[in-house]
């Protein structure tokens, strides 16, 4: 999609996918109004939002534009005069992305290394649940019996198993018809397409100048139901699985928090590396390599608690009842109950805003953390380190246990789990960077990929 609007040097610049519905378009919202008012009056915001057609882009950027203004007017009853100055300050760009389209990543990395001097934060928002429906009696039966757990940990989603996704190769381009090994939809569209995305932006995630005291943060979207029990390196993608959702965010959780981890480093070293930098900055006046200096961009890991969104599809008078039921558990001390997607929202926005000195103070405090947005009986939200099976809140063995909002089947960290999470995840990353490389081989060797690397 071209862009005409000129782009700030010192922007800051955030992706966010599948920005046209829920959680994505709520954290574009959340973005504009916590960075007019916490950022310097000379920063400006540039937004750039992926949704599957131009149809969809034009209506989320319309709504946003709409948003931007109550936000602006808003402040010029407190301030008169502040409302175009402020208006000023927030740039929307669209562009297509499918994540289960590798070529369509492809495309889409293509167009912004040679259009976008750099990138703040991509918030990995846009998923599939993949679940065909649900069990009725079971979920009845749950609610009535334990309520709380039942809408916070379900076991009566039925998944559908075995989805894949379109032939990666087209039609036209495979004429002598190679065989591509099947890839899982929700595999590809939670994780995979993500990954490719974030390794071919690298260049433009490290294009931070050294005086800004930030580094390029790659933020991910996982989910409370990323069960250790979902996920098995054996069926990798989750093809043969019941529960391919969950086991595409635990994977998304072991991928995230073991980043940072010594025994990853030359893995993550190479999938957040490659030469792009060179080839944006010939191509794109905006990127002037020579003022930045390349520096590794971070990994986060976030969840948005439980929101009530179109992602499980349910008839309109069924997913009345489910916010309601939301509610309740709130009321009942759930504190993942944020139901609305805004206060969902609220810790991916954080984690792409925050001051870089802040989160690196945390996890060095604290340790490495998948952070959730929780809330209050009213409502009121705050982000909260949340427990992952096999890492505890901070990979840190004998750290303080939280009650609230634990998982009734938590198990305390011992340093057997906390070895063996940090194994899985050298595991998970080489399987990745394998399952990258070889996907792009594919496509070079049949004459359709883009030249990425
Ligand atoms: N809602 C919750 O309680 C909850 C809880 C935990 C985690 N999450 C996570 O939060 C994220 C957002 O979920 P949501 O609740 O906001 O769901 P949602 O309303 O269904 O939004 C999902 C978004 O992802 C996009 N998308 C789906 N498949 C895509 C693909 N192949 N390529 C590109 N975009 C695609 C959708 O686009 P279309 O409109 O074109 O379909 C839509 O914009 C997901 O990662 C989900 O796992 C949600």
């Amino acid at each position: 999609m071209s862009n005409t609007t000129p782009q700030p040097e010192d922007g800051f610049y955030a992706l966010v996918t599948g920005a046209n519905s829920g959680l994505g378009f709520a954290i574009c919202c959340r973005l504009i109004d916590e960075f007019l008012h916490t950022r310097p009056q000379s920063q400006t915001l540039v937004l750039i939002v992926t949704t599957r057609d131009i149809r969809k882009g034009d209506d989320a950027v319309a709504r946003l534009q709409k948003h931007l203004q109550n936000a602006c007017r808003k402040a010029e009853k407190s301030f008169p005069g502040v409302s175009m100055l402020l208006h000023r300050r927030v740039q929307f760009r669209q562009e297509i992305l499918d994540l289960t389209s590798i070529l369509s990543v492809q495309r889409l990395a293509k167009r912004l290394l040679f259009s976008t001097p750099k990138l703040n934060a991509a918030i990995l928002n846009a998923g599939i649940g993949g679940w065909e429906g649900l069990n009725w009696p079971n979920a009845f039966y749950n609610l009535f019996t334990d309520w709380v757990n039942a809408v916070t940990y379900p076991t009566y989603k039925i998944s559908g198993v075995g989805w894949l996704t379109k032939p990666q190769i087209p039609a036209d381009g495979n004429a002598g018809r190679t065989e591509e090994p099947p890839v899982g939809e929700v595999f590809c569209a939670n994780v995979f397409g993500h990954y490719l995305l974030c390794h071919y932006l690298a260049p433009l995630l490290s294009a931070h100048k050294a005086d800004e005291g930030t580094v390029g943060r790659v933020i991910w979207l996982s989910s409370l139901e990323a069960y250790a029990s979902a996920f098995s390196l054996e069926d990798f993608q989750g093809l043969a699985s019941s529960m391919p959702y969950e086991a595409s965010k635990r994977l998304t959780d072991i991928l995230a928090l073991t980043a940072d981890l010594l025994s990853t480093t030359p893995l993550v070293t190479q999938y957040l590396t490659n030469d792009g930098p060179q080839r944006a900055a010939k191509n794109n006046p905006s990127t002037n390599t020579t003022k930045t200096s390349a520096r590794r961009p971070k990994i986060y890991l976030t969840h948005p608690g439980i929101c009530s969104t179109g992602i499980m599809p349910l008839h309109y008078f069924l997913a009345l009842l489910m916010t309601a039921a939301f509610y309740i558990a709130r009321w009942l001390g759930s504190q993942w109950h944020g139901v609305t997607a805004s206060n969902g929202a609220c810790a991916p926005a954080w984690v792409a805003l925050a001051q870089q000195s802040t989160l690196d103070a945390m996890e060095e405090r604290e340790g490495k953390a998948k952070w959730g947005s929780a809330t209050d009986w009213w409502g009121k939200e705050r982000v909260e380190r949340t427990e992952v099976e096999g890492w505890g809140w901070g990979g840190v063995v004998g750290e303080r246990i939280r009650k609230k909002g634990r998982w009734r089947h938590a198990k305390n960290l011992t340093e057997r789990d906390r070895q063996q999470f940090e194994e899985l995840g050298k595991e998970c990353w080489e399987e990745m960077e394998q399952l990258r490389r070889e996907w792009e081989g594919r496509l070079a060797a049949v004459g359709v990929g883009e030249e990425m690397n």
